[in-house]
C-alpha cells in the first residue's frame, strides 16, 4: 500500500519531503493537530474532533482556513484514495511558513497536512483483559486543553510507562489525578465514575465527551467530573482510559497494585460495549 497523505487539500505520496524547513509546526510545535478514527470506510465522531479544531485553533488565533465540509471531504478523499477501510487520520495543521521568530508572522496561510493510517478495528488483549498504568508527575505546561504540537511532557511521560511495563501513564499534578499521556482517565467508585473536571489541565475528549453526553447517561451511570487524588484511586473499585485510538482500555493495575479485584469492572466493560455498539450504529459496521 502505498503511504499518502494531503497537504492544504492536495494528494502526495508521503515519502515527499514536504515539510520547509520554515514551518512554524516544525521550528516551534506552532499547530494544532486532531486523530479521528476510521471504521468500516466512515470517520466516526468528526464533527466532534472539528469542533475541537475550531477551538484549538482559535486559542491560538491561528485562522481557521477550512470549512467542515472541506475537512470532511479531505478525511473522505485519504480513505477513498487509500483503501483504508479501518484506520486512523492524522490532520495538523500549523501557524505556516515565516522565517523563525518567536512573534506571530503576519499575512501567513495555515498549512493543513493530513494521513492515514490502518489500524485493526479488532479489540486488542488490552481491550479486552485490561492493561496496566502508571502514575507519574504531570510535567506539561498550562494550557492542556489545547490539542497543540507541544507533545513533549506526554512523550516523556508515555516513555516512562512503557519503560515500567506499562501502557499508559496516568498523571497527578498538585497531588490530583488529571488524564494519561494520550488519553482520559475515570475511576469508578461506590458505583459512580469520576474524571477530572474540564480546564485548562486536561484536554477535552472526544471520547470522554461521548461518555458523559451519551453513553453514560444512557446506561444510568452516574458521572461527576470532580478532582481525585492517588489515595481515591486507590480505593476505587475500577479504572479506565478512553481515548480515540485506545477507546475504552479497563486500567487493572496502577504501579503494580490491583485496582479494585484487578479484573475488568462490570461497568468499564457496559461503558466500552456502549462504544463500540455506537461505533457500529454510526459507522454502519456489522
Ligand atoms: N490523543 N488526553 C490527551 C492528552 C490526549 O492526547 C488524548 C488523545 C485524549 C483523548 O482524546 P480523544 O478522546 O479526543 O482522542 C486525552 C490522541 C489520540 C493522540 O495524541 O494520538
Amino acid at each position: 500500500m502505498k503511504p499518502i497523505g494531503l497537504i492544504n487539500g492536495k494528494l502526495i505520496d508521503l515519502n515527499e519531503n514536504i515539510v520547509p524547513m520554515e514551518d512554524r509546526g516544525h521550528q516551534f510545535g506552532d499547530g494544532v493537530y486532531e486523530v479521528t478514527r476510521v471504521y468500516n470506510g466512515h470517520s466516526f465522531a468528526l464533527k466532534l474532533h472539528v469542533d475541537r479544531l475550531y477551538r484549538s485553533l482559535r486559542e491560538l488565533t491561528i485562522p481557521a482556513v477550512y470549512t467542515y465540509d472541506e475537512l470532511a471531504e479531505f478525511h473522505d478523499l485519504l480513505i477513498k484514495e487509500s483503501g483504508i477501510m479501518d484506520g486512523a487520520v492524522y490532520l495538523q495543521i500549523t501557524r505556516g511558513f515565516s522565517p523563525r521568530a518567536h512573534g506571530f508572522p503576519e499575512n501567513v496561510v495555515p498549512c493543513l497536512t493530513m494521513s492515514i493510517r490502518p489500524v485493526s478495528a479488532a479489540p486488542d488483549k488490552n481491550k479486552l483483559e485490561g492493561a496496566k498504568g502508571l502514575l507519574i508527575p504531570d510535567e506539561r505546561w498550562l494550557r492542556c486543553d489545547i490539542k497543540s504540537l507541544n507533545l513533549l511532557g506526554n512523550v516523556m511521560g508515555k516513555q516512562k510507562a512503557k519503560e515500567a511495563g506499562c501502557f499508559e501513564g496516568i498523571q497527578v499534578r498538585d497531588g490530583f489525578v488529571t488524564e494519561g499521556t494520550s488519553s482520559n482517565f475515570f475511576v469508578i467508585k461506590d458505583g459512580v465514575a469520576w474524571t477530572h473536571p474540564r480546564s485548562n489541565l486536561i484536554l477535552t475528549g472526544v471520547t470522554r465527551t461521548l461518555i458523559l453526553e451519551k453513553i453514560a447517561p444512557e446506561l444510568g451511570v452516574l458521572v461527576v467530573e470532580k478532582k481525585f487524588d492517588e489515595a481515591f484511586v486507590k480505593s476505587a473499585e475500577e479504572a479506565f482510559i478512553s481515548g480515540t485510538n485506545s477507546e475504552i482500555v479497563p486500567i487493572v493495575s496502577l504501579n503494580g497494585q490491583p485496582v479494585g479485584a484487578g479484573s475488568v469492572g462490570s461497568i468499564t466493560r457496559k461503558i466500552q460495549e456502549a462504544y463500540w455498539a455506537m461505533i457500529d450504529q454510526e459507522c454502519g459496521r456489522k
